[in-house]
């Protein structure tokens, strides 16, 4: 008999090598490495390497993959002319997903082609890009320069030169890189699904990916992290705290960053950003945005029995980086290209189109058209 489950909650959907994530013991693995094996022991190119190959590069791979995605970063100029002209209130998870689209339309190949070193380039192309694109848009907004391309940066450090027009500290990139390692995959999230059941179709990496960015946008999925940073400046007081989400609560509302569908226990990528957001707040000299995210997370296990996720602590830690509120999630995306597009190259290679049946409970079949006038 077919099992209905609401959300997909416990069903398993197909196998993967790339990333697990094991919601009683709250730990994390991608191909095999536990996230806190890798996380401050890696740079984020490793780990794209690690999901594109299905292990860690040697030093000269290393280089060689850096050195690739250096290349890849000029964009097509009509993208650039596009980010120019896009609208300044455009929200950049809308314009990422739009150009990332657009970035089909400059692919000289068939679309639809499915081999494996065609869709590894294009794997390259658009996670060298991507960051580019939201770092030009959020430039051209401000009517500011588009700072040139540079190939001596790697790319987290690359995003934020491009962001600020300046060279980061070692401090900042440190932190936006291990972000972006504990950001990389998450097995069967919704987004990563999005991705997978599109590529399913056999239509091409562009569209899957652009599909996953729309997904990961929700506020139930990565956009959860802007939702944070939200709610806290709205709160504004550790002395507002308690009754704040108490009102949240009596009113049925979700508070973001908190809960999972998989992770019964801590999410495992949260204590890794909440020692940074304690560092980085405590440098800053504003510790109030992390004692009250503490203290949110206290009464939430307290009241509903639910841990912080991965958007709870993040949230800190961009906005202590000075990266702009609605950044945060482009961030995530940026980041996760390296797990969607790995996921669309697992997924090619051994295809089955994904179909789940429904529960039909609509009217009884056999109704009868009564011809339009007399209706
Ligand atoms: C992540 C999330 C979508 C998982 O949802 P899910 O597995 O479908 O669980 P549900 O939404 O069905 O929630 C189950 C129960 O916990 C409650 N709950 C879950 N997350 C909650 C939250 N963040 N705040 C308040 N209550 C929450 C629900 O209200 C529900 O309570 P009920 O049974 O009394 O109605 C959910 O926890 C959530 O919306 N979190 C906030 C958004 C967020 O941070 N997303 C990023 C995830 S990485």
């Amino acid at each position: 008999m077919a099992v209905t489950s609401r959300g997909l909650e416990g069903i398993v959907a197909a196998e993967t090598k790339l990333s697990d994530v094991r919601g009683q013991e709250g730990k994390l693995i991608y191909c095999g490495y536990d996230i806190d094996e890798l996380a401050g022991q890696v740079c984020y190119e490793e780990v794209v390497h690690l999901l594109w190959h299905g292990r860690l590069p040697n030093a000269r791979e290393l280089d060689f993959l850096k050195a690739e995605l250096r290349h890849e970063r000029e964009l097509p100029h009509g993208l650039v002319d596009f980010l120019r002209a896009c609208p300044k209130d455009a929200h950049p998870m809308d314009v990422l997903r739009t150009c990332v689209s657009m970035l089909g339309l400059y692919d000289s190949g068939e679309l639809g082609e499915d081999a494996l070193d065609v869709n590894r380039r294009r794997a390259l192309s658009i996670t060298s890009k991507i960051g580019v694109i939201a770092a030009y848009f959020h430039r051209a907004r401000q009517g500011q320069p588009l700072p040139p391309i540079r190939h001596d940066l790697d790319e987290a450090a690359h995003f934020l030169y491009l962001m600020t027009g300046e060279t980061p500290g070692p401090e900042a990139v440190r932190t936006l890189d291990m972000a972006y390692v504990l950001h990389a995959d998450h097995s069967f999230n919704a987004s990563t699904f999005t991705a997978r059941v599109s590529i399913s179709t056999l239509t091409d990496m562009y569209s899957a990916v652009s599909a996953a960015i729309g997904s990961l946008k929700g506020p139930l999925h990565g956009g959860a992290n802007e939702g944070v940073i939200r709610m806290l400046k709205e709160i504004g007081s550790l002395e507002r705290v308690d009754s704040y989400i108490a009102e949240q609560l009596a009113m049925k509302r979700k508070i973001m960053g908190i809960g999972h569908r998989v992770y019964k226990v801590l999410d495992p990528r949260a204590p890794h950003l909440k020692r940074m957001a304690v560092k980085l707040t405590q440098e800053l000299g504003e510790p109030k945005w992390i004692q009250m995210s503490e203290r949110i997370a206290e009464i939430m296990l307290r009241e509903k029995n639910l841990h912080a996720n991965v958007d709870f602590y993040s949230a800190t830690v961009y906005y202590s980086l000075g990266i702009p509120l609605d950044y945060f999630t482009p961030i995530f995306a940026i980041a996760r290209t390296a797990g969607w597009t790995a996921h669309v190259l697992e997924q090619l290679a051994d295809n089955r189109l994904f179909r789940p049946s429904s529960d039909y409970v609509g009217l009884p079949a056999g109704k009868k058209v009564v011809p339009l006038p007399e209706r």
